[in-house]
């Protein structure tokens, strides 16, 4: 039995009981399909993660609330799982290796090779932020003082609208932001009140937008980077293998994909290795 109490949020949650298998099949296939996260073996992490929202909703059983959410025309009730279900765990300069190869062998690389103006690079599940803003202040620093106008924008997307939204704001706490170097806090930061905001010079480098890494990739460019660290452990093997292909068709000859030091590459990958977590287009 659950832990009734007298308050109304007790009460309910004693109503609403537990998702039956059927149900929790039902709603993992369609979210495997359409966004890729495998949730195998997670009832009750799903479980946990919907209840008081379903709750909240007014709705007084997951079954009722399945059905609505899942006949739905319109993608709201899906934006409001998809919030609850993906994992945005993130911090700033995370997996400090692939900053150490993108200042010291991607950006002087691709400053000999590039032809035109331009460097596309692609932070792939960027969650709140913390990755797409540590690459370009990585850029900014690199850049200093050099004559160089490139376009540099960091595209930077998730399926998350809440992650987004954090993202688009740049304001953390000091917790969040306690690991970035004194003079990055000073350069790239404004502190108000405890919480540091993105100044407007690395801001308008990232541009934040929704993207579902299950749909074909059809931006007008490709990219000499694509950044996708800790994305794929949420999908299965095949939805890794077939996602991979497509990041390599959006890769430019010489290009690079980071993926995270805890992700293996797929039997057959079509880049080549080149470091740990590094792979390259040849
Ligand atoms: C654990 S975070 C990783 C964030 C960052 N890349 C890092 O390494 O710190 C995983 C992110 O991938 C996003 N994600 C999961 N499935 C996705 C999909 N199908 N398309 C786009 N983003 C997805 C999640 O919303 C989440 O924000």
């Amino acid at each position: 039995m659950n832990d009734i109490t007298n308050n109304g949020a007790g009460f309910f949650r004693s109503q609403l009981g537990s998702m039956s298998e059927m149900e929790f099949l039902r709603l993992s296939y369609y979210i495997k399909n359409k966004y890729g996260l495998n949730l195998e073996g997670k009832k009750q992490m799903v479980e946990s993660r919907l209840y008081n929202y379903v709750i909240d909703r007014g709705f007084s059983s997951f079954s009722e609330y399945l059905t609505a959410a899942l006949g739905s025309e319109d993608d709201f009730e899906m934006a409001n799982i998809i919030n609850r279900l993906t994992t945005n765990y993130t911090y700033f300069l995370r997996e400090q290796e692939h900053y150490d190869h993108f200042m010291n062998t991607f950006l002087p690389q691709m400053e000999k090779s590039i032809k035109c103006d331009e460097l596309c690079i692609w932070s792939a599940g960027c969650s709140f932020g913390n990755e797409a803003y540590t690459f370009a202040a990585c850029m900014e620093d690199y850049f200093e003082g050099k004559n160089n106008n490139w376009d540099r924008r960091i595209l930077a997307t998730d399926i998350s609208q809440n992650a987004l939204l954090t993202a688009k704001r740049g304001s953390y706490n000091e917790t969040i932001i306690k690991a970035l170097p004194p003079e990055w806090k000073e350069k790239y930061f404004t502190e108000q009140k405890g919480i540091y905001t993105v100044n407007e010079r690395l801001r308008s480098q990232v541009l934040f937008k929704y993207h579902n890494l299950m749909e074909p990739i059809a931006f007008k460019k490709t990219f000499d980077l694509i950044i996708c660290r800790n994305v794929m452990i949420y999908f299965d093997k095949q939805t890794t293998a077939d996602l991979i292909c497509r990041f390599y068709e959006a890769t430019n000859p010489g290009g690079y994909l980071y993926i995270g030091h805890a992700e293996s590459m797929p039997e057959g990958c079509p880049y080549v290795r080149e470091q740990s977590a590094v792979y390259r287009k040849l």
